[in-house]
């Protein structure tokens, strides 16, 4: 679907939108700016002692940490305005007015924080494949499952961990503002979801089924795939890799429950 406008309707039964209204306000509260970070008062990512070679391959490593959510969120810019164009209702074009400002909020501090430490890294091809697939899914129901409902759930998780890697760092805080940007984005996804699934035709829900079976070969080659910098982890944590790979299919799993899908025919790849 492209991101044509659409007339903006009205749900028949008002209440309906209270969870949405609720992750509005929630979104409105939780707003911070780029300059609240503390920018030159403490590392922006930990600091290496030893040799100058290990201090230079931990910075690397770091680089390409920040480059692949720096990444994530430019592609997030995109999905969150395709979303509030798209949207016919309301409540949801008001809440995503507000994830459209998320979005590009932590890609400007992205940015920024690549700047202080050197520039970018390579791109993960996967990640770039998953959100042409979400940005070119048939229905409004497939792209905020895919967007909202599954991957910004599992991106919490993602920022957890960095943030345990990078205590005192201008890092560590930007993870934790995210973790509840997008704790709220993903609430916000399955209160409009369920609205959405509510009217939503056996085939229609069906569709969204099949494109999350067909999406799942690429979310593997992306959990699993790593830059160079990073390949040495890679291969030193594959195991560690797939379990929470396998972790974060069955969060999807059940996730699509509890929004009343049936996921009889999910093939999981791992
Ligand atoms: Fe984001
Ligand atoms: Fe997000």
């Amino acid at each position: 679907m492209a991101t044509e406008q659409v007339v903006e309707q009205q749900h028949e039964d008002p209440t309906a939108y209270a969870g949405v209204l609720r992750f509005y306000e929630l979104a409105k509260r939780a707003e911070w700016q780029v300059r609240d970070l503390p920018w030159g008062e403490i590392p922006p990512i930990p600091e290496t002692k030893g040799a100058p070679q290990k201090v230079a391959r931990r910075r690397d490593m770091w680089r390409s940490v920040i480059t692949q959510q720096l990444q994530a969120d430019e592609l997030a810019c995109e999905m969150a305005s395709q979303l509030l164009n798209i949207a016919p209702d309301h409540e949801a074009k008001l809440y995503y007015s507000t994830m459209v400002q998320d979005e590009s909020r932590h890609t400007e501090a992205w940015l920024r924080l690549s700047g202080e430490i050197g520039g970018t890294a390579e791109r993960d091809p996967h990640l770039d494949t998953l959100a042409h697939m979400t940005l070119e899914a048939d229905t409004l129901e497939e792209k905020v499952f895919q967007m909202q409902v599954f991957y910004e759930r599992l991106i919490i998780s993602r920022f957890r961990l960095i943030a345990r890697s990078s205590r005192g760092t201008v890092l560590e805080d930007l993870c934790n503002r995210l973790t509840t940007d997008d704790g709220i984005h993903h609430g916000a996804g399955m209160a409009y979801e369920k609205v959405l699934l509510q009217n939503a035709s056996k085939q229609t829900k069906q569709k969204l089924v099949d494109a999350a079976n067909r999406l799942l070969p690429t979310f593997v080659e992306h959990a699993l795939w790593r830059p160079k910098e990073r390949a040495f982890i890679g291969r030193a944590m594959h195991a560690r890799d797939i379990e929470r790979l396998k972790e974060d299919l069955e969060i999807g799993v059940r996730l699509a429950e509890s929004l009343g899908l049936d996921v009889s025919d999910v093939e999981l790849p791992v």
